[in-house]
């Protein structure tokens, strides 16, 4: 079958190859993938920056969504002509996330989907909605799943309540689309005026430039009437000290993202004054991925695709989110 390896770190390294089909084992299923997509994880695991000693080659991304093609033995629950997506985590069913829940990731260490055809753990194996297309449904495993479990797994977003999210790219535009869903106002923060138009008509209340307001911690408070109930927190370096800004005291900030650096000055004294709640994320179990479909299903959400490419073209589409030009997700047409 015809798969991008990552042979060697850097763009590239990244390179079409001629690879053997996998055969589904015990409790496996085999699926012949139609689109994969792209998350800002799998720009840094080229570039070897994730984990530069990631054994190589290695397929890289964790997410698509396909069709069932074979059973494993003691396979039940699915049949071969499923749609499903394979989850983030292989190995995170339910329960509390753990050490050994967070070793079976798509896309590094285990085979990604930039592939004809991967193998998924039946359990892992997630029935995408009937909705969706193949291409839609292959944003949902990280962002996704992200955006649920910040907005949804612990203390869940209530109606009426605000959310802050960061830029317009795949994690913030779900966390808008579902916080909406929810009943919940939302303010989007991006570089750009034109996408910050494009996200008020997915339904943000208002918006704020953060090149023109490098201090919009401040304008989102004034905007709020105090501060939002929650931040879905993907900026990382440059935004976590003027994301406890833009919270209300007793507000909760989700440690979801590093796109601006992983070193920050933390303003200590703010978090223990205003009593504000930080939880890190780590995508999300099977369980969620579920529940989160049914929410998907139940809404009508369309997930926003900012671009979709040919499976040649995965190198430009990685390009695309280097320049951090796309909006929403960007997706890999695998057949
Ligand atoms: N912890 C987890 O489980 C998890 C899961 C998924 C993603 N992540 C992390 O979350 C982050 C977002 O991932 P993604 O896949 O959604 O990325 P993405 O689609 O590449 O999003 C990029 C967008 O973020 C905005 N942005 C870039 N730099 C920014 C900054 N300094 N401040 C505010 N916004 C900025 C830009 O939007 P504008 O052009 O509108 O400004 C850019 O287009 C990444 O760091 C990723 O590694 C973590």
């Amino acid at each position: 079958m015809k798969a991008f390896q990552i042979q060697e770190f850097g763009q590239d390294g990244l390179r079409m190859a001629e690879v053997p089909a996998p055969e589904p084992g015990y409790g496996e299923v085999l699926v012949d993938l139609k689109a994969a997509s792209l998350n800002y994880r799998d720009l840094l695991m080229v570039e070897g920056l994730y984990d530069g000693r990631m054994p190589l080659p290695l397929i890289p991304l964790s997410d698509g969504a396909g069709v069932v093609s074979k059973l494993g033995e003691g396979v039940t629950g699915l049949k071969v002509g499923d749609r499903v997506a394979g989850a983030f985590f292989q190995s995170w069913i339910c329960g509390r996330y753990s050490h050994e829940k967070a070793r079976g990731a798509l896309g590094g260490p285990l085979p990604g989907t930039l592939a004809e055809q991967m193998v998924l753990r039946a359990e892992a194996a997630v029935p995408i909605p009937e909705h969706l297309t193949f291409e839609e449904a292959a944003t949902l495993p990280c962002a996704g799943v992200t955006a649920w479990n910040a907005l949804f797994a612990k203390d869940p977003l209530q109606p009426g309540e605000s959310v802050l999210v960061q830029g317009t790219g795949g994690v913030s535009i779900f966390a808008l689309q579902f916080a909406v869903a929810a009943g919940a106002s939302v303010v989007v923060t991006s570089s750009s005026d034109e996408k910050l138009a494009r996200a008020i008509s997915l339904g943000a209340a208002s918006g704020v430039n953060y090149r023109l307001h490098p201090h919009w911690g401040k304008d989102v408070r004034n905007l709020t009437g105090g501060g939002v109930d929650r931040v879905i927190e993907v900026g990382g370096a440059e935004t976590l000290a003027q994301s406890l800004d833009a919270v209300r005291f007793g507000g909760r900030v989700e440690v979801i993202g590093v796109l601006s650096g992983v070193k920050a000055e933390v303003p200590t004294t703010m978090i223990l004054h205003k009593a504000i709640e930080m939880r890190g994320i780590y995508v999300g179990s099977v369980e969620m991925f579920a529940a989160m479909n049914r929410a998907i299903s139940t809404n009508n959400i369309q997930p926003v695709i900012g671009e979709v490419f040919g499976f040649e073209e995965a190198p430009k589409a990685l390009r695309l989110l280097e320049s951090a030009a796309h909006f929403g997700k960007i997706v890999i047409r695998v057949a």
